[in-house]
């Protein structure tokens, strides 16, 4: 018997606000073999950089909707091979990508052709009206995607990033119009893909309202994972 352990590939799914980045940097501090990628993150990152993307994808993401499909891919392929999640001894996690099914489907392929496909997809599923609330009281330190909130997971300097001690941002698309957007555009684009991840078998589900409810049942399935011979 082998004592390696069996590399993790992992995609959260979940309502915008469901706690994807936030599960994230649990996940990272306590498992130091996985790296991330988040979408969101990353769009962010080119819109403060002014690059072509970055420009294309401001109005889109304030509007709420989806970044076309060909911009979205090309940069997460490009990311994907700078991290090394190519590698199938890698363990990693997504966040925010895929999102629908063409998506899944081009990542899918990507993935087998480099003896890496997922083994692992979690829904983050949180009460809606849950959600509403924590999207007023988020704070994020752009640069590294690292998420606050007033009440959860304060700041320990009001409005500063704790590692770096830059300012702190309100997101453009956390007001109440472009948030309806992004709740309907996941019902209709991303929720379907459910059903997709179930058929492979590799989805499982965990459900929460407060702060520490989903972490332990997530790090769970973690250990589970690695532990698979
Ligand atoms: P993205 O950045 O991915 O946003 P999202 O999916 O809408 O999700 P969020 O980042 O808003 O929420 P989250 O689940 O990470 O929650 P968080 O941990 O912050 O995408 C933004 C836009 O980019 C999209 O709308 C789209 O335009 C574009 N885009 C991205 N990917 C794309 C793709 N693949 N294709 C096309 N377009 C794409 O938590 C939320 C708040 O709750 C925080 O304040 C947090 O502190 C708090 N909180 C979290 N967990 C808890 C808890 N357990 N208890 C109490 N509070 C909590
Ligand atoms: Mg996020």
């Amino acid at each position: 018997m082998s004592n390696i352990l069996r590399p993790i590939r992992l995609l959260l799914l979940g309502a915008p606000g469901s706690g994807k980045g936030t599960q994230t940097s649990r996940i990272l501090k306590d498992f130091p073999q996985i790296s991330a990628i988040s979408s969101g993150d990353l769009l962010r990152q080119q819109i403060k950089l002014g690059t072509p993307i970055g420009k294309e994808a401001e109005a889109i993401i304030k509007k709420g909707d989806l970044i076309p499909d060909d911009s979205i891919v090309s940069l997460i392929k490009e990311e994907l091979n700078a991290k090394n999640f190519l590698n199938a001894s890698s363990s990693w996690l997504l966040d925010g990508f895929p999102r629908n099914a063409t998506q899944a489907h081009v990542l899918d392929k990507t993935l087998s052709s480099h003896d890496s496909s997922l083994n692992l997809v979690v829904e983050l599923d949180v009460p809606e009206e849950v959600i509403l609330d924590r999207i007023e009281n988020r704070w994020v330190h752009i640069p590294s995607g690292r998420v606050y909130n007033l009440t959860f997971n304060p700041p320990k300097v009001p409005g500063k990033d704790d590692i770096t001690g830059e300012p702190l941002s309100k997101r453009p698309d956390d007001n109440p119009v472009t948030f309806k957007e992004r709740i309907d555009t996941y019902k209709h684009q991303t929720l379907p893909l459910l059903e997709y991840y179930n058929k492979f078998g590799i989805l499982r589900s965990v459900k929460g309202e407060t702060s520490d409810i989903i972490y332990p049942q997530l790090k769970e399935l973690l250990l589970k994972e690695f532990s698979k011979q």
